[in-house]
């Protein structure tokens, strides 16, 4: 087994990253991958699915899959129950990193930063698009809560389909989004001999500024 995995690896040779093609500041260029990864990038691989990495109140890291469901020139946005596991470690340490690995691009991106919760209006925008069965799971689950089994659960459902029988569910007050202020953005394209292109981008003040890392 040990050896089956140390025996495991693949070269990447698809592309490079070279300073000339990256702009100066790294949105542009996370828009451009993200678009790539959309159109490239085979089901059932989600483009826009990511590792969020929080810390609780002793410094020890959790980390776990979200979908990143909102970019704009602030940052990089995420919904979520805000008394979660992950809404307590925010609510503890609003800072969080995020990472994208893109398989078949040979990609991926880090980001690092601030947090901060998205206005409740923009919280309510996004519930109400979501799919009725996704706007009740957000008041039935008390994510990342012990429950005692699947029924439960359903319990929990049925009971908050009956409370909204005659009314659409509006978002709950424990349910909303976040937003990742970045300051670092990190973009890695695999490259043949493990010799990696990485391009780091870190906010000084109001701008980037850009440099290689060695691989
Ligand atoms: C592909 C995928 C997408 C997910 N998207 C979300 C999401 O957008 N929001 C969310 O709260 N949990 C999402 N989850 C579930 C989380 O990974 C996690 O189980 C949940 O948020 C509880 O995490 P916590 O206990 O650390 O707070 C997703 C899981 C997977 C595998």
């Amino acid at each position: 087994m040990t050896q089956a995995l140390a025996d495991m690896r693949r070269d990447y040779t698809r592309d490079g990253l070279s300073e000339a093609q990256a702009p100066s500041e790294p949105f542009a260029l996370f828009h451009q991958w993200f678009g790539d990864a959309v159109k490239t990038e085979q089901p059932p691989v989600e483009a826009n699915a990511m590792t969020l990495a929080t810390v609780d109140q002793d410094g020890r890291p959790h980390c776990r899959i979200l979908l990143l469901k909102g970019l704009d020139a602030q940052g990089f946005t995420f919904f979520t129950n805000y008394q979660s596991a992950k809404g307590e470690q925010l609510a503890a340490r609003p800072f969080a990193a995020m990472t994208f690995f893109w398989p078949t691009l040979e990609r991926q991106v880090r980001i690092e930063g601030r947090v901060v919760k998205v206005t409740p209006e923009e919280s309510d925008a996004y519930y109400q698009v979501r799919p009725l069965g996704s706007r009740l799971g957000a008041w039935a689950s008390p994510q990342s809560k012990v429950i005692r089994d699947r029924e439960e659960l359903q319990d929990l459902l049925k009971a908050t389909e009956q409370r909204f029988c005659d009314t659409q569910p509006g978002c709950p007050e424990h349910w909303g989004g976040y937003r990742l202020l970045p300051e670092r953005i990190e973009f890695w394209q695999g490259r043949a001999s493990r010799l990696h292109d990485r391009l780091n981008y870190r906010l000084q003040d109001t701008e980037w500024t850009r440099e290689r890392l060695a691989p």
